[in-house]
């Protein structure tokens, strides 16, 4: 049987670097540790190199199905399938950066949503029987509950397909361009439109899965908890430690939850479609 192996996204620093150092001392298979710059990779490649540690670097850029193509011609290759996908990569903003919203919009729509949406499609068919699909979220600016109107009566995540999902991605975009996304319900941050999309891309995800004949392949969406790294510094209190006073834990603190769901044990049937914060469901709801 080929080696197995573990991929994670945007991996360089924060979450994902301390995904990959866990993965590499409690997962018995190679690890991926892909960056959309060489140079960061490397250096960080380096870092985990100096603690004894050997994870294999390759490039990714989400946003280029290019990039997506040759990790996937690469994984291929080498390996025959994959075991562990860990979808990490994500914009951050720094508190208070003055970007216009439809450009924030597209880029966490390019990042975060498309760009995690064109790594799975690609990957699926490489999943092996017992495959873990984990899609990185933040479960408390992610819910549903701040939909109203035109938005949330869409959003029904029970009988909503994928292209669905991308529809209405499609449409928030062109709300934001045209100024009417308020009008029909959509929440003022772009990012906390793209993670609830994110949620509920698990979802949608997990019923295809289960009827897939490869056996328990498991897709869960995790919120982190926040976190002392890029992707909290938008929302930081004016003393730097603490988000809404919830004090930011360190990156290997979260590592360790994230890396407990993508090594969920085979044929363990659940959690399964959910979003999965501190190793416990969550509702995506409230
Ligand atoms: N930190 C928190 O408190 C918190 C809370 C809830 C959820 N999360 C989620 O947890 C995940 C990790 O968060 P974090 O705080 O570690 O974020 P981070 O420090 O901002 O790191 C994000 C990583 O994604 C990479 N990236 C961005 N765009 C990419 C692209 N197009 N292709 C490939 N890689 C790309 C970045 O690369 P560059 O270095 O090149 O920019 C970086 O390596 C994210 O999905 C985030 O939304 C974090």
């Amino acid at each position: 049987m080929s080696r197995r192996v573990a991929i994670v996204t945007g991996a360089n620093r924060g979450i994902g670097l301390a995904i990959v150092r866990n993965l590499c001392k409690n997962f018995s298979g190679d690890v991926i540790l892909t960056s959309r710059m060489t140079s960061k990779g490397k250096q960080a490649l380096q870092i985990l190199q100096k603690e004894g540690l050997n994870p294999i670097f390759h490039e990714l850029d989400i946003t280029q199905s290019a990039s997506i193509w040759m990790l996937r011609e690469y994984i291929e290759e080498r390996y025959g399938g994959v075991d562990i996908l860990v979808n990490n990569a994500a914009v951050s903003f720094d508190k208070g950066e003055k970007v216009p919203i439809f450009r924030k919009a597209q880029l966490c729509f390019e990042n975060d949503f498309f760009g995690t949406l064109n790594v799975i499609k690609l990957f699926s068919p490489l999943l092996r029987p017992h495959a873990r699909v984990v899609i990185m979220t933040n479960g408390y600016i992610g819910i549903s509950s701040a939909l109203t109107g035109d938005a949330k009566a869409r959003f029904n995540v029970e009988s909503m397909s994928l292209y669905d999902l991308e529809v209405l991605a499609n449409e928030y975009l062109k709300a934001v361009k045209y100024g009417t996304y308020q009008k029909f319900g959509w929440p003022e941050s772009p990012s906390q439109c793209a993670k609830l999309l994110l949620v509920a891309m698990a979802k949608i995800l997990s019923k295809t899965m289960e009827k897939d004949q490869r056996r328990n392949l498991l897709i869960n969406a995790c919120c982190p908890g926040w976190t002392r790294s890029g992707g909290s510094r938008e929302y930081l209190d004016d003393d730097g430690t603490a988000v809404g006073g919830v004090v930011l834990q360190e990156p290997d603190t979260a590592a360790s939850d994230v890396v407990w769901l993508a090594t969920i044990p085979s044929g363990t049937a659940t959690p399964c479609g959910n979003l999965v914060r501190h190793k416990k469901v969550v509702k995506a709801s409230t």
